[in-house]
């Protein structure tokens, strides 16, 4: 075991704060990753704040962070698919039993026995495992993946949480051109949504809240954008999509985004509100419109993900900030006032 310092909360209404935590020594499948950049996700802010308490109890001290790109410092004797001095990523997974029929069909996400990147059981350490705010991170080779080398590195992060998170769902709802997907919420997920809808070569509309990022939106890949306060404005959409992926990360009426789906077309969900939202029976009965969700995706389809972000040269438009400036970034991404995904530059956490 040796100590890694990290950025962790000590309760749902506390900052996070500098401090240390135990990592365990790499054993023979494992690889030690010294942490580069770390993607602050919505998922993190929830959880932090206990806004995910019915669910998934945060335990305190509580260290987030699952978007994590950096470089093997220390590999076991087992493993084969890195080597010290290469670059790997981990997701919001770190472990899963490998056996059970979701494992054995990819789903790793699904599987009974997941261990998630933190607030979860450690099997190795006792109590609970520790994300990626923190300068490094010991990981079994099968949950850590491959960063094309032409990408960006700060950019690269949030690949493993909001790229997967939007790939996945769309490329199973067979997001292509002569398509018309829209993409609801204009933060880390969505605007990774409407990058991956452009380059699957779909029609993409953009539903937003905040006027502010119509420009941003057309830039990304978007061919159109409502601002989803006008009625009206929605109104001309009426029956027309196919396919629509809600990234939103609070309540909100997602009716009247049910109600724009043509004949059998979908609204899948990967936007997490901690509070149950309302349905109306008519909306998906009239149309035959399914509501669905979605959680990241397994580890072969994640890497999937990053080959295609390498072939078509794509990242997150990021924000590099300091460790420092996390709870700052944490109260703006309440605010809707992300461009488009905050990425923390861990060297920033040496001089703590
Ligand atoms: N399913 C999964 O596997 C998975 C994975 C990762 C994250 N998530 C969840 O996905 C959600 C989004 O995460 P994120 O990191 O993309 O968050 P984010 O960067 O904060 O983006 C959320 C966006 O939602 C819109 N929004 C916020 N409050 C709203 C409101 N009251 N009404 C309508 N729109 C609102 C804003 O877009 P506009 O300014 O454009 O309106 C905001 O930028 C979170 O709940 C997160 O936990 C789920
Ligand atoms: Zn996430
Ligand atoms: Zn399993």
């Amino acid at each position: 075991m040796y100590k890694a310092r990290a950025y962790s909360a000590a309760s749902a209404t506390s900052p996070l704060a500098s401090t240390t935590i135990p990592r365990r020594d790499p054993t023979e499948h494992d690889l030690q990753i010294e942490i580069l950049f770390c993607g602050i996700c919505h998922s993190d802010l929830h959880q932090v704040r206990n806004e995910w308490n019915e669910v998934m109890p945060t335990v305190y001290p509580c260290v987030t962070g699952h978007e994590i790109v950096g470089r093997v410092t220390r590999v076991g004797s087992a493993v084969t698919k890195f080597k010290t001095g290469d670059l790997a990523a981990v997701g919001c997974m770190v472990d899963s039993d490998g056996t059970c029929p979701e494992c054995r069909a990819g789903f790793e996400q699904f599987c009974a026995n997941v261990v998630l990147t933190y607030n979860f059981p450690d099997k190795h350490l006792g109590g609970i495992t520790y994300g990626g705010y923190s300068d490094s991170i010991v990981v079994d080779q099968r949950f850590v993946l491959r960063v094309p080398s032409n990408l960006n590195l700060a950019g690269a992060a949030p690949l493993l949480c909001a790229g997967i998170t939007t790939y996945s769902p769309m490329r199973r709802a067979g997001v292509s051109k002569g398509k018309k997907v829209g993409v609801v919420g204009l933060g880390g997920l969505g605007h990774m949504g409407v990058k991956f809808g452009d380059a699957l070569g779909a029609h993409v509309v953009v539903f937003t809240t905040s006027p502010s990022k119509k420009q941003d939106a057309l830039r990304l890949g978007a061919d159109e954008v409502v601002i989803s306060k006008n009625a009206d404005e929605m109104q001309k959409h009426a029956g027309s999509f196919d396919f629509i992926l809600d990234a939103v990360s609070a309540e909100h009426d997602i009716n009247a985004y049910i109600n724009l789906l043509r004949r059998d077309g979908n609204l899948t969900l990967v936007g997490a509100p901690p509070r149950p939202m309302a349905v109306s029976a008519f909306g998906l009965i009239m149309g035959r419109h399914s509501l669905s969700g979605s959680m990241i995706g397994g580890i072969a389809e994640t890497q999937e993900m990053l080959d295609f972000c390498g072939r078509h040269n794509l990242t997150a438009d990021v924000e590099v900030i300091p460790i420092q400036k996390v709870n700052e970034a944490f109260d703006r991404m309440l605010k809707s006032d992300v461009k488009y995904r905050f990425s923390i530059d861990m060297a920033s956490l040496k001089s703590e």
